[in-house]
């Protein structure tokens, strides 16, 4: 299947630092369809050989421990091409569809890796110039919105020029290997749905930890702020794969069918609520691995006095039956104590213990990083029987170690199912516009709070777990965060 594969913001960071690795690690892989073609366009004068220079520059920047040999490299860079492009011009937009029509492959994916409010008038040129036939589709990097009526009006345009089917919406947390396996755990295994309930289950916390601060990306940073670029959209998408009803098939909208009527189901935010079960925190200066950093207000391009979120943690409720009273805690934050992404489902505990001492619950830990696994933390006697002590032990699964040679990673995973046409793990419309209606309450409620008290974000050390409030959000419901436990 012979395909174009379009970057629109050919020499933008995410284009050079995570789209062209995934894409030779594909190559690599010998996961690429033959007869491709990449094509980068951007406004700057360049020629392919140029092109190929300047992303084997940035290569080496990326992922040393990845690098291609010079070999490797020039048998990749045969595949990419540059093309100039004025994304205001029409006429610009009528060349590059000539030039696809020329070589008139399968399937043409435009991926826009250009600053999302360009999404509209890039959609409407594109359609303008015929580039929205069926063998056409269009891949939208987040943020898609900065709340529900602008992600409304960007889907309003794509819609009219695009399919629903067409229009690819990434996340791609949807592609990191765990959360395949989360599905798999869950629909591919006997053992552990009938427990999958709130008769089981106690609490669910999702943690998306960062160590890293905001580095050079400080302004656009200060516009989104951790609920618009973590919760709205990987938090909630990972909540939806755990919350789901089992599809009645694989299918893409089967599946995607299920993950909306969890983002229904959530329970609806009010001021109130909103003061109860929500905090939010901003980093200050502090020691990450032992070297000092400087707090938020500190980093480049953050305006000063910025009341920006850099944490946030919260308590929500599935309203159905399967999840009613279960408490589900999300929490994100940069710079803290460590990059870990986790899911951790707490059981309840047995309802009559025998044997001596703390009895600790059982946890399923689902990694998602650094490292991508899945551990069952469960009870054994140390020694004999019943009166014997019990201690922690783990079930531990290393998916790299189980399956080294098939691991591929998130932006991999979805530019080959982009190329591909599979749409499992692309958001939906009507997915992506509910979980912005989830959020708004808080970021009207954080508005409000500024304009009316000059309320901000509470303050955390940088290298700590975020503000202590966090802790007592869970405790009140006399649960702790696992790294508490
Ligand atoms: C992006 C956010 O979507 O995800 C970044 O914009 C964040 O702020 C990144 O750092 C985290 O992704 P990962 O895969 O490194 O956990």
């Amino acid at each position: 299947m012979s395909f174009d594969l379009v970057f629109f913001g050919g020499t933008g960071d995410l284009t050079w630092r995570k789209l062209m690795p995934a894409l030779f690690q594909a190559f690599r892989h010998g996961k690429l369809p033959a007869g491709g073609r990449i094509l980068a366009v951007a406004r700057e004068e360049r020629s392919d050989a140029d092109y190929r220079q300047f992303i084997a520059e940035r290569f080496a920047e990326v992922d040393r421990s990845k690098q291609p040999s010079a070999e490797e490299f020039a048998r990749f860079a045969e595949l990419l091409h540059y093309r100039r492009m004025d994304l205001a011009q029409p006429d610009d937009y009528a060349g590059l569809a000539d030039c696809l029509r020329e070589r008139g492959a399968d399937t043409v994916v435009l991926y826009l890796a250009t600053s999302p409010h360009l999404f509209p008038v890039i959609c409407e040129q594109l359609g303008r110039a015929g580039l929205n036939a069926p063998h056409v589709r269009v891949v939208l990097e987040k943020p898609l919105g900065h709340d529900l009526a602008s992600a409304q009006e960007i889907n309003r345009v794509v819609r009219s020029v695009f399919t629903e089917n067409q229009a690819l919406r990434i996340d791609h947390y949807l592609g990191k290997p765990s959360v395949q396996n989360l599905s798999a755990l869950r629909f591919a295994n006997a053992l552990f749905e009938p427990l999958w309930r709130r008769e089981s289950i106690a609490n669910i916390q999702i943690t998306l930890a960062e160590s890293l601060g905001v580095g050079t990306r400080g302004d656009f940073y200060d516009r989104t702020g951790a609920l618009r670029d973590m919760i709205q959209n990987h938090a909630l998408q990972l909540l939806t794969m755990i919350a789901m009803e089992p599809p009645a098939t694989g299918d893409a909208d089967a599946i995607r069918d299920e993950k909306l009527k969890v983002l229904k189901s959530l329970r609806p935010f009010t001021p109130e609520s909103v003061a109860r079960d929500v905090l939010r925190g901003q980093y200050r200066a502090g020691n990450i691995g032992g070297q000092p950093v400087p707090g938020y207000l500190d980093e480049q391009k953050v305006p000063p006095g910025s009341h920006c979120e850099t944490f946030v943690a919260l308590r929500t409720e599935v309203q159905n039956w399967r999840w009613a009273g279960v408490p589900f805690y999300l929490r994100t934050g940069k710079r803290l104590a460590a990059r870990d992404a986790q899911i951790v489902v707490n059981f309840r505990p047995v309802p009559h213990p025998i044997f001596p001492g703390a009895h600790r619950a059982n946890q399923l830990v689902i990694k998602l990083q650094p490292e991508d696994g899945l551990e069952l933390r469960l009870l054994a006697a140390k020694g004999s029987g019943v009166g014997e002590s019990l201690a922690p032990v783990s079930l531990d699964l290393d998916f790299d170690r189980a399956f080294p040679s098939e691991r591929v990673g998130a932006y991999e995973r979805l530019l080959l199912d982009a190329i591909a046409g599979r749409l499992n793990l692309f958001v939906r419309s009507d997915e992506q516009e509910q979980a912005w209606r989830w959020v708004e309450p808080i970021l009207d409620a954080w508005s409000r709070e500024r304009e009316q008290h000059g309320e901000g974000p509470r303050g955390y050390a940088a290298g700590t777990w975020g503000p202590a409030a966090a802790s007592a959000l869970v405790a009140r419901d006399g649960n702790a965060w696992s790294e508490e436990q």
